[in-house]
């Protein structure tokens, strides 16, 4: 049998396990993004987001960026959940100030049917970016790699770009739903092989992103972003190298549906601020870790305020003294107005209060 090097620090892939760790781990939706200034830099250089992204040599310079400032537990891949759709031909291209946008977004029924599944090959930048990130590592930390969801994704591919109320892609839900649910086939099974792409070329826990489904309604979050999340589960490769790559499923908006999201196949759930973890707990039991949850604005307050947020959220979820089980992060990505100095302390106080001398 062959033998891998061990991780330097595996904390977070043991926590994600719920098996028991010295302290609880940390990471930060975002945490490689506009609010450094070494970003910033990068991104000049790199001439757009695109230009970044698309850019491993970049993308493996942004993704340690915030792990050569803060003692993170993880890294994610610098990448972005719009890759798949631009891979099925949509054209993803940015305006400055106003986000990600798709030239040909999918509006009739023709277009829906000549839609492909995404091309591999033109995600190759992106496998290429974790095994690059992988080396660079060097074993320090365990690498996320991720996805958009089958229903987020679909989102951005209907409204072609950001929206306030989703209008576009809920009129074809209720008046199409037969299109949906074909768009929502072709991106399970483009997510399916785009994050066991990501798995095979290094990637070591993998998270999807449904950021949208918190939009709909209880029925309608079942029928058309849960079970496609669950078909990608349950078709990921659940072994590499030796060791089971965690997933981790996130809805915004997701508190009310719990229950249902604990048996979807997920080793963790991704939880935003609006919930209490106590409460999170005791409704999901042992079934999965929880990753989360303190308001990304609480980093606008000052440090000893941020220690005293921090510090509840971890008594929260150790309400019965059982702290397996939790990775600490944001409840949504980090604002790119934060004081990195406050990112600091926030990984410093997390670190110091869960310490636990295992
Ligand atoms: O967490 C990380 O550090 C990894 C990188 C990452 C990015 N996007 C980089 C990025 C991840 C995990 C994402 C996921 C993503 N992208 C999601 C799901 C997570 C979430 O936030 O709910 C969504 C919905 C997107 C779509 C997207 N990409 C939007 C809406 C935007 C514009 C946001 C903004 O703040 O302007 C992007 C662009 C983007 N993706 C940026 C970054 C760092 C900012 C781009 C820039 O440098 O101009």
């Amino acid at each position: 049998m062959t033998t891998f090097t061990p991780l330097k620090n595996d904390n977070f892939l043991r926590a994600l396990m719920r098996e028991p760790t010295p302290y609880t781990p940390i990471w930060i939706m975002r945490q490689a993004g506009r609010y450094l200034p070494e970003y910033n830099a990068t991104r000049k250089k790199a001439g757009s987001f695109l230009g970044l992204a698309k850019n491993p040599d970049y993308c493996t310079e942004v993704t340690l960026q915030p792990l050569d400032r803060f003692p993170l537990d993880a890294a994610i891949l610098f990448s972005d959940i719009l890759t798949v759709p631009d891979a099925m031909g949509l054209g993803l291209y940015f305006v400055e100030g106003e986000g990600p946008k798709f030239e040909r977004p999918l509006r009739t029924e023709e277009d829906v049917k000549k839609l492909p599944m995404a091309d591999m090959d033109q995600l190759k930048y992106v496998t290429d970016a974790v095994s690059q990130i992988r080396g660079a590592l060097d074993r320090r930390v365990p690498l996320i790699g991720f996805s958009g969801s089958p229903f987020t994704l679909a989102c951005y591919m209907i409204e072609g770009g950001g929206s306030d109320d989703f209008r576009t892609t809920k009129t074809m839900m209720f008046q199409r739903p037969d299109l949906l649910h074909s768009i929502l086939e072709k991106n399970t099974a483009s997510v399916i092989a785009y994050l066991n792409a990501q798995i095979e070329a290094g990637a070591e826990a993998v998270m999807l992103f449904d950021t949208w489904g918190g939009a709909l309604s209880h029925h309608a979050y079942q029928e058309f972003s849960l079970d496609y999340a669950k078909r990608v589960m349950a078709q990921l490769t659940r072994e590499h190298q030796g060791r089971i790559v965690p997933r981790v499923f996130f809805t915004k908006g997701g508190g009310l549906w719990l229950e249902s999201m604990a048996k979807m196949g997920a080793d963790a759930l991704g939880l935003d601020w609006t919930i209490n973890l106590a409460d999170a707990k005791k409704r999901v039991g042992h079934c999965v870790a929880l990753q989360g949850n303190l308001d990304p604005l609480t980093l606008f307050a000052p440090p000893a305020v941020i220690e005293k947020e921090a510090a509840r959220v971890l008594k929260e979820f150790a309400f019965d003294k059982n702290a397996n089980g939790h990775v600490f992060n944001l409840g949504h990505g980090i604002s790119q107005f934060t004081n990195p100095a406050h990112v600091e302390a926030l990984v410093h106080a997390v670190h110091r209060v869960s310490a636990r001398g295992l």
